[in-house]
């Protein structure tokens, strides 16, 4: 039998490393309870209204999407305010789908995108799938982005910089100042895309606002998740903020029915759920402080985080072998060198409960294998 022919571009393109599933690791282990810490997902559920509201549009499961997505553009820009209207929004299946829009209207024709070395992995997959160049630059030692070496590599020919903040898997911030004296020297030709899908659990208040380049009409793009804060990674919400101009033009990438009703209602539903989304803000910021003084009694190298989830750099034993005695043990969490950082472990904010049986177990492995902790 012939072979089809395989496009050896696309074969070039790395794929996605998921964390790894409850099933497959209990599975594999044999374990009855599993605590999964690896995904940045909701410790505490999904909004119940956000749940009822999906419920109720399930009648219309045999229509195609319809009121969803134009109701919730109207809903963000009422919420955001600034005089956005929703011809400033574009809703995707997931931010991961606006990311894969974004870079497919810009990167043509030899164009080459910006990026940290340890940050989001789509933003170079998505750039490989696109024929671009992905421009990779290392994070400075302190973790953060090295703005300047971000700004030297923009050529004639760089169509995007991928700033994260909170960065995915470091969890730093990029500060205001930092922001406006990158947005002061990048080129008007390039767009800026600041993802911001881990934005609802910053507390520093030194952090970017980019929404107010949007006003001054700069070639900045938000992006925005409804999988972190608003507990629904299952279902496939995100959505983009910038100028109507940008926003018509990405438009033309997006795939038609691109995300459910059942999924755009239930997100919409979020966003009223005050008492949901203090509930799951505070059990993370709690958390975060549990693991910030945990990971300290163990002697932990942990960088400080404004986001879900925290990274362990240089953890005894190394990164690799850590991950595996924790999942013996039922504690599933991310080792980082896809994300670009050798000998680190990323471990998001679950319940109290599973922080300290996180804590607990991490504190037996060091002990069992005779290392100081
Ligand atoms: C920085 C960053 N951007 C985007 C995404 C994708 O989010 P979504 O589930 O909305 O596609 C993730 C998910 O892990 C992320 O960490």
């Amino acid at each position: 039998m012939t072979k089809p022919r395989f496009n050896p571009d696309l074969l070039t393109v790395p794929l996605y490393v998921a964390g790894r599933s409850i099933q497959e690791i209990r599975e594999k282990y044999g374990l009855e309870k599993i605590v999964k810490l690896a995904s940045n997902e909701s410790p505490v559920g999904s909004s119940p209204l956000a749940i009822q509201a999906a419920l109720e549009m399930m009648t219309e499961a045999h229509r195609y999407p319809g009121v969803g997505d134009v109701n919730l553009r109207r809903k963000l820009a009422a919420r955001f305010g600034r005089g956005f209207t929703e011809n400033n929004f574009l809703i995707g299946n997931g931010a991961t789908d606006l990311l894969r829009m974004i870079t497919q209207a810009f990167t043509f024709d030899g164009g080459n995108n910006v990026m940290a070395d340890a940050t989001f992995p789509m933003y170079r997959i998505l750039t490989t799938t696109f024929s671009g160049e992905s421009r990779i630059i290392p994070l400075l030692p302190n973790h953060r982005f090295d703005l300047d070496a971000m700004l030297a590599a923009i050529d004639d020919d760089t169509r995007i910089v991928f700033l994260c903040t909170p960065n995915n898997p470091t969890g730093m911030i990029i500060t205001q100042s930092q922001f406006d004296y990158f947005m002061s020297r990048v080129p008007e030709h390039v767009i800026v895309v600041m993802d911001e899908s881990y934005h609802d659990y910053v507390t520093d208040p030194s952090h970017a606002e980019s929404l107010e380049y949007i006003e001054q009409g700069r070639n900045v793009i938000v992006l925005r998740s409804f999988s972190k804060a608003s507990g629904l990674a299952n279902l496939r919400v995100g959505y983009m903020v910038a100028s109507a101009e940008l926003t018509e033009y990405a438009r033309h990438a997006l795939l038609p029915f691109n995300t459910s009703d059942i999924a755009l209602c239930a997100a919409a539903a979020s966003i009223d759920d005050d008492e949901y989304n203090e509930l799951q803000r505070k059990t993370v910021l709690n958390g975060r402080d549990y693991f910030e003084s945990a990971f300290a009694d163990l002697d932990l190298q942990a960088i400080p985080s404004q986001a879900n989830f925290v990274a362990i750099v240089s953890p005894p034993l190394g990164s690799a072998r850590l991950t595996e005695l924790l999942l013996q043990r039922g504690f599933i969490v991310r080792e980082l060198t896809t994300f670009g950082m050798k000998n680190a472990v990323r471990v998001s904010v679950g319940t109290m409960e599973e922080n300290m049986a996180f804590a607990q177990a991490l504190k037996l492995i060091f002990e069992t294998e005779g290392v100081a902790a």
